[in-house]
């Protein structure tokens, strides 16, 4: 019923190395290496925001589905680094794509926020309201870093991914899905200001810190690996498979140890799982996105492959899908 027909993705050009952020924080390439997989990370430019990566990954996935701009009939942007506060970002892609003047937001789910918007995309055209939209994950994290704080700043990258859904009577498309939220970790990942608890205004006066990303990571660490594992075991019984029939498993890629752990767990072999966490980092919503259109690009992916996507992240929230592609 509805399928993916297209794919593409940005990355900014400047690179930060581990051996960079030994320079900046006290932090080694070992502990960095070791404790999460990462080598390096992208940032954008100091004239470059969330709505150019996104347009420009939103743009080759156009491109790739043979549909111009002016066929998109919605834009779903997943982020939590919109371009401001107000407006939404997705209208401000809208914009810079050439579309017509079709519904465009944006739904924060922290990196589980491509996952809630490719649900958006895919209610809209299962029922029936749309045939084409289009959905990205985009973010820039190295905005709102403290790049003073090690706990954050090395785990972090900027990076867009976008997908285009389209209408197909012939394709299974979503064989499960499963999302949920636990709202007793909301505390784990925040930005604190900027809200209607603690306004900008204040935090500029007395709590700076207040205006960065925290993260208490091992608390998350543990949320990830006892629940994730359970989702996608629920997924694959609800789509009634076995695990051995699941090709490729695109999870949210915050640490490497999170997926190896949860290769484990669920006794499918890490071969399976399509990362991208080495030179790119945690990029928050792009990730799966990104990691999904290097996976095509690659020709890994083939028609009736059925690929499990699986993120999760702050609120604490997760969200996954298995697609039959
Ligand atoms: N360099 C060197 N040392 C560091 C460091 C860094 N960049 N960051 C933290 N440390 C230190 C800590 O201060 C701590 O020192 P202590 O033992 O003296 O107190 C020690 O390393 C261990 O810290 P801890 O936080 O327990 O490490 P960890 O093994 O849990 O790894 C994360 C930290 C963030 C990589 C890991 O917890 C993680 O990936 N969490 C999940 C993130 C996630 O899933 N996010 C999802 C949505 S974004």
């Amino acid at each position: 019923m509805v399928r993916i027909t297209g794919t593409g993705s940005y990355l900014p050009d400047k690179v930060i190395s581990n051996k960079d952020l030994e320079q900046m924080v006290d932090t080694t390439n070992e502990w960095i290496t070791q404790r999460t997989g990462i080598k390096e990370r992208r940032v954008v430019a100091e004239n470059q925001s969330t709505s150019d990566i996104a347009t420009e990954a939103a743009s080759l996935a156009l491109k790739k589905a043979q549909i111009t701009p002016q066929e998109v009939e919605l834009i779903v942007l997943g982020t939590s680094t919109p371009d401001f506060p107000i407006p939404a970002t997705a209208p401000i892609i809208q914009k810079k794509l050439g579309c017509s003047q079709i519904p465009a937001y944006d739904i924060n789910s922290v990196c589980s926020s491509f996952m809630y918007a490719l649900l958006n995309g895919y209610s809209s055209i299962k029922s029936g309201i749309y045939q084409n939209c289009l959905v990205i994950g985009a973010d820039c994290y190295s905005r709102i870093l403290n790049w003073q704080d090690r706990n954050t700043c090395v785990i972090f990258g900027d990076g867009a991914g976008a997908v285009v859904l389209q209408r197909d009577e012939h394709a299974k498309g979503v064989l499960s899905l499963n999302y949920g939220a636990d709202g007793n970790g909301s505390h784990l990942i925040t930005q604190q200001a900027g809200g209607s608890v603690n306004p900008v205004s204040k935090a500029i006066k007395n709590r700076e810190n207040d205006l960065y990303f925290q993260m208490t990571g091992k608390k998350v660490y543990e949320f990830t690996i006892s629940v994730i594992p359970k989702v996608a075991k629920k997924m694959i019984q609800d789509a009634g498979l076995n695990k051995e029939q699941i090709d490729w498993i695109i999870l949210h890629q915050a640490n490497k140890r999170i997926i190896e752990s949860i290769s484990k767990i669920l006794a499918i072999d890490l071969n399976k799982f399509i990362n991208n966490i080495e030179f790119l980092g945690n990029t928050s919503s792009a990730s799966i996105p990104m990691a999904l259109d290097s996976a095509v690009k690659q020709n890994k992916i083939k028609q009736g492959d059925k690929v499990m996507f699986l993120g999760f992240g702050g609120g604490l929230s997760w969200g996954g899908m298995i697609v039959e592609w």
